[in-house]
């Protein structure tokens, strides 16, 4: 699947197309006002310019007339640019109404929960939404304030506790769109990467599905079985989800189907076995600052946890 390019000149949903539009709009105005301004500057500075030594200028001491036209004229320009901004904003950011959100949101210290409430699915970090579908995402937080920026597909957003807030988005096109946090949250700010996966309605639909799977697959060899022990002897599921399982920790992510993800740690690395078992045996080491803890494992034990957890899809 193409990974898209990450800007806001990439509007790739009609919410960001119309912030697009507003953008060009007050930008052209914005290049005029300039424009008009410098070349009055210069034109005067030349053609006004003192020629003789002993020439003094005519002394003007005010026109009402001219200084009431330059008083109205910006006036009306910003009640223009107020009236454009509030239509983007309704089109952008309809009211919800009675619609029940299609995927919950929390922003967590340092990765984003992601819940299909329709369809009791927890993911972590990477967003599956159906290509053209009128989305409405509901953003929570559970901790400090954080940001939810897609650039592509949707307004930029914040989560703050206690106070929900609602993002539409309509894909336009699959594919892979990346996005961050976009407000300072703390040490790991910047490691807190967002993954929206665009695909085709039906191929949504069997992720969908493979996801509701509970749990996600019994381990069927001797490392993923040793693996699954150390999981639940640890304190592993002290944080962690893992349905099937007495793992009901809600500190950390859902790692019921954790290899179906393409990266972990909230983007900081693809998600493979040999990363995987790195992850586990020195998270600190990849996201310094994060509240997974290094576990004290051997280098055996990360790589049968990881065993585990690379064979739940
Ligand atoms: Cu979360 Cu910055």
């Amino acid at each position: 699947m193409k990974m898209e390019r990450t800007s806001v000149f990439h509007a790739t949903s009609p919410q960001t197309h119309a912030i697009a539009k507003l953008f060009y709009f007050d930008l052209a105005i914005s290049a005029l006002i300039f424009l008009l301004v410098t070349g009055l500057v210069v034109f005067i500075a030349i053609r006004f310019r003192r020629r003789a030594d002993a020439e003094i200028p005519r002394q003007d001491l005010g026109d009402p007339k001219l200084e009431t036209i330059w008083t109205v004229i910006p006036a009306l320009i910003l009640v223009g640019l107020l009236v454009a901004t509030a239509y983007t904003m309704h089109r952008v950011n309809p009211p919800v109404g009675e619609r029940a959100p299609d995927v919950v949101i929390v922003a967590h210290q340092w990765w984003w929960e992601f819940r299909y409430p329709q369809v009791r699915v927890t993911t972590a970090n990477e967003l599956h939404l159906p290509l053209g579908a009128n989305t409405l995402l509901r953003l929570e937080s559970a901790d400090v304030i954080h940001d939810f920026w897609v650039p592509d597909l949707a307004a930029k957003s914040d989560a703050i506790p206690g106070h929900p807030s609602f993002v539409w988005l309509t894909p336009e096109r699959e594919g892979i769109f990346l996005g961050s946090c976009a407000e300072y949250c703390g040490m790991c700010h910047g490691q807190m990467g967002i993954r929206v996966i665009v695909e085709p309605p039906e191929v949504f639909a069997q992720w969908l599905q493979r996801q509701q799977r509970t749990p996600a697959a019994p381990p069927n060899d001797a490392a993923a079985q040793r693996g699954q022990r150390l999981f639940l002897a640890h304190t592993c599921m002290n944080c962690h989800t893992l349905a099937g399982t007495a793992a009901h920790g809600v500190i950390g992510p859902d790692l019921t189907h954790l290899a179906e993800r393409q990266t972990l740690g909230a983007g900081v690395l693809t998600n493979d076995a040999v990363r995987l078992a790195q992850w586990i045996a020195e998270p600190q080491r990849f996201k310094e600052g994060c509240h997974m803890p290094n576990p004290r494992l051997t280098d055996a034990e990360a790589r049968d946890l990881a065993a585990y957890l690379e064979a739940l899809q």
